[in-house]
């Protein structure tokens, strides 16, 4: 047997602004299916992410609602477990960027290529907010278009005629901040010289050797590096200046890491925290022969998996290891559609776990989609349907659900002490090798079609030798048993194959063989004579009328139908339809309701109460209270100081804990789902809303 393996793996860290979407949970899937593939198969494992916590649009929101960055971070941290436990996702670790460990490696990485002579710092001119006092990323400068004149276009290019140009060369340029009109300010910048020689040279025989990148990114990564694509490679900005949320440079008063240099320097800092905790030598454990860097990103974010970071890594020197692999995938898409950051998404994971949607049907329908290339995905609601209900339910579970009952009814759970067709068995072992270099290469597709493949052999040969029929004449006990024990040994051997995709089924089929958790290597050994427990549905079929639920048409659903007791589906939820909307009022009605800015200057959670939080108000006038349901959506501490919009004139109401004096507005279904408003930045407490 070849010696196990020692790896370490990362998926891309998300920005800490935001709730996981859908596509980070494709990825997450992908790469944790390829890591419950190598704890199969005896590797070292571990697999760590965390957040992306620093950079101007983090600084800039957490400002908007009145909180610090922190808090931010903070409150969007606490809502990541649900989605990981809640699809299954084996992290390790789960760090952030905004981290003591990050800090300490990205400036320990810093120093050392400065050492090497790669950094170097120059004047760049950049516009500049004089009403905010800072300098304006191009994403927050906006003006006329200097071709057609369209009002409001963005400073790199012109959405209505597609012109693309430098914010420099906008008509009536103004800072989408404050509004006001941006200065050209001169300060110096940190420059990483991605253009010396050594680094190219470097770069070339990484991107080159093959095993490193798929062929499709290397030949992306080659045209970069000879400054042949649409993005020429220069040397790379890595400063911002004060204010910013992120690692102060050494040395540089005022300067600050661009986030996209401490970020991938993340991977390690949540690796560093992880071995400190589980009592490993982080140095050690990167640099001893053998050992696997390994990273799974989106396409969008190749340039900087595929130069920037090997070469920090590179001549950052020991202990830094340059990854061995970057496994990059495209995005997936939902009908079609392109999901918008802005928008969001056309599905909401959380939505799908509080539906009571089983969250390995996700996983085998993402898997069975995967295959090693980078191409776009499409969710499509008939199709993951179909799937799951004919693979899963069909196939799959029905070779072990047809062949149990006669196993316990006849034989007191006792399998049969030989195998009917050894020869079958036996082509099913030997397909695991295939299998096994599918899962190693990432086409899970193509390794899922394997495996149904098997699936429908499994099921004919049930077809074929009718255990039904047999089992009514009492002299053919014994060939009931060798084919049901046959069948259920072929059934255990796709189980193994599947346990990357459904880890928690599998475990149920564990507990049925009344079996150890499986190894890879379970496949050549059948099992023979030993008992299996009563059998239990192992998966439900999936209503289609939930999907309409998922995507939020408005739909009068039951609930899916409850769990069995053993079976891996969370407990449903009660499915609300949209709401309708309100009779129509006059603006006179309107102006009766009192609407205020208000300051958060207390949060507490209320003994007896899961649902609210206890918060103190500042009204600009006084303080008062108010009871909100919003404990599901915010820590307490995430809430002090921000500002919010409250009903000051609403009826006070006695409640059990209290009086509550007014109302606070937030939008969303419940649950993780509820957004407070905020006013923009400049409101003061006590300001009314009209
Ligand atoms: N914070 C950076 C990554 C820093 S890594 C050192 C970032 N964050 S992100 O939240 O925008 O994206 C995180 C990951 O999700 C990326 O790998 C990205 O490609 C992936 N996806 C974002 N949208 C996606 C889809 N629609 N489909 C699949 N993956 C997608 O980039
Ligand atoms: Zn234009």
């Amino acid at each position: 047997m070849p010696a196990p393996r020692r790896l370490f793996v990362t998926t891309a860290l998300p920005y800490a602004n935001a709730p996981l979407h859908i596509g980070h949970i494709m990825e997450y899937i992908q790469a944790d299916v390829w890591v419950r593939f190598q704890r199969l198969k005896g590797s070292e494992v571990h697999f760590v992410c965390a957040d992306d916590a620093h950079g101007a649009p983090i600084m800039l929101k957490a400002e908007g609602e009145g909180i610090t960055p922190q808090a931010l971070v903070a409150r969007i941290a606490a809502g990541r477990p649900q989605y990981l436990k809640g699809f299954h996702i084996s992290f390790d670790y789960w760090h952030s960027t905004d981290s003591p460990e990050n800090v300490e490696l990205s400036q320990d990485i810093y120093l050392r290529l400065k050492a090497a002579g790669l950094i170097y710092s120059k004047p760049v001119e950049q516009f500049y907010d004089p009403v905010k006092n800072m300098f304006l990323a191009d994403r927050y400068i906006k003006g006329e278009c200097p071709k057609c004149h369209a009002k409001d276009q963005y400073g790199d290019a012109c959405e209505v005629c597609g012109t693309v140009y430098a914010p420099t060369d906008l008509v009536n340029p103004y800072s989408s901040l404050s509004g006001a009109e941006p200065v050209l300010r001169t300060s110096d910048h940190y420059f990483f010289k991605l253009s010396d020689p050594r680094c190219a040279d470097f770069l070339k025989s990484w991107i080159d050797e093959p095993g490193h990148l798929q062929a499709q990114v290397a030949n992306k990564a080659r045209e970069w590096l000879e400054g042949k694509a649409d993005r020429p490679l220069g040397d790379w900005d890595i400063s911002r200046d004060a204010p910013y949320f992120g690692i102060p440079i050494p040395d540089a008063p005022g300067k600050f890491f661009y986030v996209w240099l401490d970020a991938p320097v993340g991977y390690l800092a949540s690796f560093r925290k992880y071995c400190e905790l589980k009592g490993m030598d982080f140095e050690a454990f990167l640099n001893a022969p053998g050992t696997e860097q390994v990273h799974f990103i989106g396409k969008d974010i190749i340039y900087f998996h595929t130069l920037f970071w090997p070469a920090m890594l590179k001549f950052a020197g020991t202990p830094y290891k340059v990854p061995d692999n970057v496994h990059v995938h495209g995005f997936l898409t939902v009908s079609g559609e392109k999901m918008s950051k802005s928008r969001g998404t056309g599905i909401s994971p959380l939505k799908y776990l509080e539906l009571g949607m089983n969250p390995e049907w996700l996983r085998y329908y993402i898997a069975a989609k995967l295959n090693a290339g980078v191409e776009d995905l499409d969710f499509n609601p008939d199709d993951f349907v179909a799937r799951v209900n004919s693979d899963l339910v069909g196939k799959l579970v029905n070779i072990a659900s047809r062949s149990a009952g006669f196993i316990s009814r006849h034989f007191g759970g006792q399998l049969a002490a030989t195998l009917q067709d050894p020869a079958l068995q036996s082509d099913f072992a030997t397909a695991g090798k295939h299998i096994a270099d599918l899962y190693e290469t990432r086409d899970f597709a193509a390794a899922i079609r394997e495996i149904m493949a098997l699936a429908d052999r499994a099921n004919r040969y049930v077809d074929d030798n009718k255990p039904w029929l047999l089992a009514k004449d009492p002299a053919r006990l014994a060939d009931v048993q060798a084919v049901c024990t046959q069948s259920l040994n072929l059934f255990r051997l796709l189980a193994i194959y599947l346990q990357p995709v459904l880890p928690v089924m599998v475990a149920q089929v564990e507990t049925f063989f009344q079996a150890k958790p499986f190894a890879w290597s379970d496949a050549a050994h059948p099992l023979l004579g030993t008992r299996i427990n009563e059998y239990a549905p192992l998966a439900t079929r999936v209503d289609p009328k939930v999907m309409d639920v998922l995507f939020g048409l408005p739909a009068e659903v039951a609930p899916p139908a409850p769990a069995p007791p053993a079976a891996p589906v969370a407990v449903a939820a009660p499915v609300k339809p949209a709401e309708p909307g309100a009779a129509e009022i006059t603006v006179e009605e309107f102006a009766k309701i009192d609407l205020r800015i208000a300051r958060i200057a207390k949060a507490a959670t209320v003994e007896g109460a899961d649902k609210l939080l206890q918060l103190t108000l500042d009204l600009g006038n006084g303080e008062r209270t108010v009871f909100a349901g919003i404990r599901s959506a915010y820590a307490p501490e995430a809430l002090v100081g921000r500002l919010t919009v409250v009903v000051a004139n609403l009826k006070p109401r006695k409640m059990r804990f209290g009086t509550s004096e007014g109302m606070v507005l937030a939008a969303g279904p419940g649950g993780q789902d509820i957004f407070l408003l905020s006013p923009d930045t400049g409101a003061q407490p006590g300001m009314k809303v009209k």
